[in-house]
């Protein structure tokens, strides 16, 4: 392909910033613009005040600034079908369609596509009515899984350890809306114990490729303890899964998905991102997203060696992906910095110091930032920074990332000490 692109990266987290940075470094870029991008992304690329949503807009700059790919990074413009909006109008974008974002944006629609294909998940039941959720509720153990099934931003899901505090979570989602219409529906769902992993494939017309397995930290606090977040830090890859379990979760999750998809008339292409339990009796998935996790792609990126550009342009363009993937093998990790409060409310508009020296293979990343007038960082989101380092050894990055974190200066900075323990703790065990 000798064609240069221009390229459009929607949304404003650090996984777009990652994004736009992944694209800078590919010799197929030519253009690169984002809409809304943040203070990082607009240091970088020109950035238009666009919200995510808002698809009309989205088309217009696409065809004013003659873009030939559309990246979208969040899952609400793919839930409400911003890719088919884009074909319709001619425009590559790479992303699932609209049907295919339901594999995210409806937790039943999803449990019932794996109970359909037979892909190994834990047992479970949809309700709309209050009544027949605690007969059910009353019927099976705890610790049980009240979600809600629309998007909540990963805020919709409750882990009750007793039947009172399930049946208040079914009161609470199906009577007080307490995630408004995304609990018009809700799934009650067996605990699944075990580690937590993700898988990310890039799917195009039957075929995928893997990215290295990672593990995010969704809570906010030391030890995971606290509230659910969108995730705290990651790393990449996890020793945890072997390249044994890899073909496993290959063949048994990600293959019959892409084929159930296609039996259900369902072509998918874009990211499809497995959460997955890794249990006893063997892996089994919580969820699918159908976009880039964040903070995991500020991992992911970082140790793709093939051309990430050129394989985001296949799959927008619904091509035969390459037989294989090139991976670096070294180890990547990602803090969040974020602001107190978070994921409750919390303050914004906290002027940010960046340090001027930082170890050579760190980067900072910008997710919740903006520009004021006068061009300073200030806070403007929940999760504000992400220090990356790329290592050979991960107790290296952990060193070099916490070395910066420290030096970031803003009021309310806040971070987790420990990501990444279980894999330093497996290293130091080995
Ligand atoms: P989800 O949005 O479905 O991924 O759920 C958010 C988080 O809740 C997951 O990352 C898990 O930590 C936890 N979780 C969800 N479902 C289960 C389950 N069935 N068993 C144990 N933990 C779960
Ligand atoms: N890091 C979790 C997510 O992107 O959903």
């Amino acid at each position: 392909m000798n064609k240069k692109l221009n390229i459009l990266v929607i949304g404003s987290g650090g996984r777009e910033h990652a994004i736009v940075k992944k694209c800078q470094e590919s010799p197929l870029s030519d253009k690169i613009i984002a809409a809304p991008g943040n203070g990082g992304i607009e240091q970088e690329v020109p950035c238009y005040p666009i919200a995510v949503e808002d698809t009309n807009a989205i088309i217009h700059i696409a065809k004013e600034e003659s873009i030939d790919l559309v990246i979208i990074g969040p899952e609400i413009p793919l839930s409400l079908g911003l890719v088919d909006a884009l074909e319709s109008e001619g425009i590559l974008a790479y992303g699932p369609n609209k049907a295919g974002a339901q594999l995210e944006s409806s937790k039943s629609f999803c449990k019932d596509f794996f109970k359909r294909h037979s892909i190994p998940t834990a047992n479970y039941e949809t309700f709309t009515e209050v009544e027949p959720a605690i007969q059910y509720i009353n019927e099976n153990k705890v610790p049980i899984v009240v979600k809600a099934s629309g998007l909540a931003a990963g805020k919709g899901v409750i882990i009750a350890q007793t039947k009172g505090e399930a049946i208040e979570a079914i009161e609470a989602i199906l009577i007080q809306k307490s995630f408004g219409d995304s609990g018009n529906e809700i799934v009650i769902e067996e605990y699944l114990e075990g580690e937590e992993v993700s898988i990310h494939a890039i799917v195009s017309n039957g075929t995928f490729l893997c990215l290295p397995p990672s593990q995010d930290h969704k809570r906010i606090g030391e030890g995971d303890t606290g509230l659910n977040t969108g995730g705290m830090g990651a790393y990449a890859p996890t020793s945890n899964v072997s390249q044994a379990l890899q073909s496993e979760i290959e063949k048994t999750i990600i293959t019959t998905t892409i084929k159930g998809l296609l039996k259900d008339g369902i072509n998918y292409s874009g990211t499809l991102y497995a959460g997955l339990m890794l249990t006893k009796s063997g892996p089994k998935i919580l969820e699918y997203n159908v976009r880039f996790g964040d903070p995991e792609t500020q991992v992911l990126l970082p140790l793709l060696q093939d051309d990430f550009v050129s394989l985001l342009y296949c799959s927008a363009k619904n091509d035969t992906l390459p037989t294989s993937i090139n991976l670096s093998n070294h180890s990547c990790m990602t803090v969040v910095v974020a602001s107190k409060g978070y994921p409750g409310s919390y303050p914004k508009g906290d002027i940010i110091q960046l340090p001027k020296d930082i170890p050579g293979n760190a980067t900072i990343i910008h997710a919740g930032t903006k520009l004021n007038q006068s061009k300073e960082i200030i806070s403007n989101g929940g999760r504000v920074l992400n220090v990356t380092c790329n290592s050979e050894k991960i107790e290296d990055a952990a060193n070099a990332i916490y070395s910066v974190c420290d030096s970031i200066k803003f009021q309310n900075k806040v971070y987790r000490r420990d990501i990444a323990y279980r894999e330093i703790n497996r290293k130091i065990a080995q």
